[in-house]
């Protein structure tokens, strides 16, 4: 039991200083057990989601976490605001271990932990007025805003460009836009310092989702708000986060500084990943013509996942040290500080991808080649 989980009553006091990260996340693993038998169930396996994650958040900073389906994204989201429990590794908000702390030792800081999900329809009560909705963390942490919750969700309204007006209305009533932006409202009712937004923009319209990205720059920027925001997309991410980190099967393969990844990716999976970028998003002068990669191959299973480095059965460069030895994620010569990757032969600090190292799909190959039958 951690004893010394009580934090300082002013919001103000240890707000994350520039020597102590707001968040630090240690060697953080979950592993789901697998049942099976009959008729007795025993554990015969894991699902590894996340194993063995480092990671840092500064206060105000915003952080994106990107990767394929089923990598641990929102396991790990789910970990860093403690709706789950981590197997191993710790999590330390503000200089307090919360790895293992109880509800009763986390309330002084829920608080400040807040998380954004990604289905808007589902997410919000339908049974309740919005008003309700944004005033209960209020209402359930005891918070009484100077000037009463009634005018202070009005305030939060304003600030997520929705009529205060539309106070006593049903999610209903609005549209997936703003309904995300309802929670983003509820996100912001107890002035979080960390918010994590688990791909808070992928249900929604393509011509929706910018706004909604705005809003979130909006309120980072202006409320000073840290965010680990997670995505499949890169092209999201680019946009919102000053530093970005690419995980593949529960693990994090690259990490640094926006401009460093998306210049001088060295990792191949971040390269496959950036190829499948639209260019269109780029600026004229930086967007070298990309060769696109098209990765060949499912994500292998996170229960029995393989041995060496993860990406290996995916990997063009992949040779036998891939197989006997992980990668350790390490600062490569010729890095900014803080890049990190995990790879045994990186590519070189360009973007460009080499023709001999494409691995095409087979089936988008013949696709592209036409050479599929006529319908
Ligand atoms: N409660 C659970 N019990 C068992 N396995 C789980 C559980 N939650 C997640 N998993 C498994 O853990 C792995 C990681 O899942 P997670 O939802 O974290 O991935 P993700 O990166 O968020 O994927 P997506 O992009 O599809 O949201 C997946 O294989 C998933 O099936
Ligand atoms: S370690 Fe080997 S298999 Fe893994 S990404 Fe690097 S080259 Fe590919
Ligand atoms: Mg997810």
């Amino acid at each position: 039991m951690k004893e010394d989980l009580v934090l300082p009553a002013t919001r103000e006091a240890g707000a994350g200083t520039a020597q102590e990260p707001l968040l630090t996340v240690s060697g953080l693993v979950k592993h789901f057990p697998v049942k099976g038998g009959f008729p007795i169930k025993r554990t015969v396996g894991a699902v590894q989601a996340v194993d063995g994650l480092d990671l840092t958040v500064q206060a105000g900073e915003s952080f994106g976490l990107v990767g394929e389906s089923g990598c641990g994204k929102s396991t790990t989201g789910r970990l860093i605001t403690r709706l789950l429990e981590p197997t191993a590794g710790t999590i330390t908000y503000r200089g307090r271990d919360i790895s293992h702390a109880t509800r009763k030792q986390l309330a002084p800081i829920r608080s400040e932990i807040q998380m954004i999900f990604q289905d808007p329809y589902s997410s919000l009560n339908p049974r309740q007025t919005v008003g309700k909705i944004i005033s209960s963390p209020m209402e359930i942490n005891g918070i009484d805003p100077a000037g009463g919750r009634e005018a202070r969700v009005r305030e939060l309204l304003e600030i997520v460009g929705l009529n205060p007006e539309h106070y006593n209305r049903f999610p209903h009533e609005f549209s997936g836009g703003q309904r995300q932006r309802i929670g983003v409202a509820r996100a912001l009712a107890l002035e979080p310092k960390l918010i994590v937004a688990d791909e808070p923009v992928s249900a929604l319209d393509v011509s929706i989702q910018a706004q909604v990205v705005n809003l979130l720059q909006k309120v980072q920027n202006e409320l000073g708000i840290a965010f680990v925001f997670i995505a499949h997309d890169l092209a999201i991410v680019r946009h919102f986060s000053q530093r970005v980190a690419v995980m593949y099967l529960g693990k994090i393969i690259e990490v640094g500084d926006r401009d460093s990844i998306y210049a001088r990716p060295r990792h191949p999976y971040t390269h496959a990943l950036l190829s499948a970028v639209p260019e269109v998003t780029l600026a004229e002068e930086e967007a070298p013509q990309r060769e696109r990669i098209r990765l060949a191959g499912d994500v292998p299973s996170p229960i029995s996942p393989p041995s060496g480095c993860r990406f290996r059965t995916r990997c063009w460069k992949a040779q036998d040290k891939c197989a006997a030895e992980e990668p350790p994620l390490i600062q490569l010569s010729g890095n900014r500080a803080g890049h990190l990757t995990a790879c045994h032969f990186p590519e070189e600090p360009s973007t460009e991808a080499r023709d001999e190292d494409i691995v095409l799909d087979p089936a988008l190959a013949a696709l592209e080649e036409g050479k599929t039958e006529a319908p």
